[in-house]
């Protein structure tokens, strides 16, 4: 769905951010801002700022920034479109409605009636664990130590044991019988008649990220079999795009997700503090999941079982975690066989330890590689060498392939150089696979000369919109097109549009920024603090060398693109410079 800009700026305009902020972070006022505990990362004393008058938010602990709509995004892990959603009903202003066709438009009420089903049946499971008939269901789960607190935050319930009981209820409600088969919860048999899919099991309902239910997973209390029952497949629920607590964990505010094989695990977890817990729906973990993990973190903890299963599930989900862009660590639950049964046994601070110690995911690999080859045997040390720096080369970047030489070396008692060898003429009778990159001189320092020019281009943006004066220079002095770093181009093409209208809105920039990493470093830009002890004249003395400097590095740039053979291009390019040399730039 495509919504206007005026649209997006009226209700961003039409929300105060202090006000929304405050809802969130306790603010007080200093100055023209307003300061308060960053809820971005921890932090004793405040350096979250909220500007009224700009109307962005910045942190200057950890450098998170940006507008409205970027703190809703950030908080909440809300997309684009659900943070204007919360907006526009916060303010009153009404969206427009997508247009469907008229069979889009069965097909959305048709979903919407199964996500209702699935809504009335979790709230008469977790009714049915209040009653008298839910006394054993209750007790299986206070047995398994779960508070009251958590029964409710995961609306667990119990299925009684009547063969046809939710069915009774739900046709109660109007449903109709195609409905109700659709909704995966009642089985209809021209033999046997219709009957509930779960019955005398434990409930636990799976919600989507945005808290729907959207199908169940039963439990026997004891040992029969099968011992989790779960919902078919819907129109509604697709097992390899969903996971079971990241309704919850989405909004934790911890820097990574726990990913688990048990609904109890996840449950567990999350009343031990650890509420970046998730489990995939009964099914391995799927490349679709890896992606709805990457919109949440960066980082993943795998705690699987520790028996073989376990390893083997835990192997085939590190290279979906690296394809989708998350590192991913492996913690080791041993000696108990889950999450849940280590915290029941050890408590959540021993959790946290075996998290701290969490294994890269490539050495936990190698770890369990080892285990195949005789390492008390020359021969079979020698394999295993050889196979560990086949896998090394899957480092295409040479320091990072450098860097587990070194472990595995020193974990394995070898020498650095010898391992490294090998590697190499592994890579080399692999017929190259991954080149070795040359070997780069001060490449670091080069770096930093490299990173200056963008500096520059920032800090005039910088200067551009906290002084009404500086702007007026820079706007005489330098066009949008000499600014050679594209997030800064484009800022300046649009302070530029708004100077020139006579409007000052830094917070609608933001919005013209997709990315979130982008919102992030333009609210650095805006919010960067400048030198207080600075004179006057120190200021418009730097003034005029950034000036300089970015019109130099805009020429150079130029000149790298000119083809040899353009003469006129060239010719142009040195009037430039010419006249760039001659520049006076005048403050007043
Ligand atoms: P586990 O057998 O490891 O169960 O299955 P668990 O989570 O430790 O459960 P408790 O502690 O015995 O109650 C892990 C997950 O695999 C799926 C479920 O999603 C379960 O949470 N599973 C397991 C099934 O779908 N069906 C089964 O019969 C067993
Ligand atoms: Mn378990």
């Amino acid at each position: 769905m495509y919504y206007p800009d005026e649209l997006v700026e009226e209700i961003r305009s039409r929300n105060d951010i202090v006000d929304v902020i405050s809802t969130y972070v306790k603010l007080k006022r200093k100055g023209n801002s307003y300061f308060g505990l960053c809820p971005f990362h921890n932090e004793k004393s405040p350096s979250f700022s909220v500007s009224q008058d700009k109307q962005m938010y910045y942190c200057f602990g950890c450098g998170a920034g940006g507008n409205l709509f970027t703190f809703l995004m950030n908080y909440e892990n809300y997309t684009f479109p659900e943070a204007l959603k919360v907006l526009a009903n916060r303010c009153g202003v009404e969206l427009p409605k997508e247009e469907y066709s008229p069979e889009a438009k069965r097909q959305a009420d048709f979903k919407s009636m199964l996500l209702r089903i699935q809504k009335e049946a979790a709230t008469y499971y977790f009714y049915q664990l209040k009653r008298e008939s839910g006394k054993q269901a209750y007790g299986y789960l206070r047995g398994r130590g779960l508070l009251d607190e958590t029964i409710r935050r995961f609306g667990l319930g119990y299925s009684s044991k009547f063969s046809n009981d939710l069915y009774q209820f739900l046709k109660g409600k109007g449903y109709s019988d195609e409905a109700l088969k659709e909704s995966g919860l009642v089985t209809m048999d021209e033999k046997r008649g219709v009957y509930d899919k779960f019955w005398n099991r434990v409930m636990f309902p799976i919600m989507d990220a945005n808290h729907r239910v959207i199908g169940f997973g039963g439990r026997v209390m004891g040992d029969g079999k099968p011992k989790y029952l779960n919902s078919p497949e819907t129109r509604i629920f697709d097992k390899s795009r969903n996971l079971y607590g990241l309704n919850l964990a989405r909004s934790s505010r911890k820097p990574d997700i726990i990913i688990c094989e048990g609904y109890m695990d996840v449950i567990a977890l999350h009343q031990a503090g650890f509420s970046q817990a998730v489990a995939s729906l009964g099914t391995a973990l799927t490349s679709q999941q890896c992606l709805l993990l990457k919109r949440y973190t960066s980082q993943v903890l795998i705690t699987y079982d520790s028996d073989e299963a376990g390893t083997k599930a835990a192997l085939r989900a590190i290279p979906l975690l690296k394809e989708a862009g998350l590192t991913a660590r492996v913690v080791n639950m041993k000696p108990y066989k889950d999450p849940d049964e280590f915290i029941r046994n050890l408590g959540a601070e021993a959790f946290q330890e075996r998290l701290n110690e969490a294994r890269n995911s490539f050495l936990f690999e190698v770890e369990v590689l080892e285990h195949s080859y005789d390492l008390r045997d020359p021969a079979g040390k020698t394999a295993f060498f050889e196979e560990t720096a086949t896998r090394l080369l899957e480092f295409g970047e040479e320091l990072e392939r450098n860097n587990y030489i070194e472990a595995i070396a020193q974990k394995y008692g070898t020498g650095y150089q010898s391992l490294k060898q090998l590697v190499e003429r592994r890579g080399a009778a692999l017929g190259g696979v991954t080149p070795l990159p040359r070997p780069r001189t001060s490449g670091e320092r080069r770096k930093e000369k490299e990173e200056e020019p963008e500096k520059a281009q920032r800090l005039l943006l910088t200067w551009f919109i906290s002084d009404e004066r500086l702007a007026g220079i820079i706007r005489r002095y330098v066009e949008p097109e000499e600014f050679t770093d594209p997030l800064c181009r484009q800022v300046a093409e649009i302070l530029y549009q708004q100077q020139r209208e006579g409007i000052r809105n830094p917070a609608a920039i933001i919005t013209r920024f997709e990315d979130l990493g982008e919102q992030q470093q333009v609210a650095a830009m805006f919010n960067a603090v400048l030198k207080q002890d600075e004179t006057p004249e120190e200021t418009e003395k730097a003034l005029q060398e950034k000036i300089k400097r970015v019109k130099q590095d805009s020429l150079a740039w130029e000149t790298k693109g000119l083809d040899s053979a353009d003469m006129a291009g060239l010719q142009r390019l040195l009037a430039k410079k010419r006249e760039l040399e001659r520049l006076h730039i005048s403050l007043d």
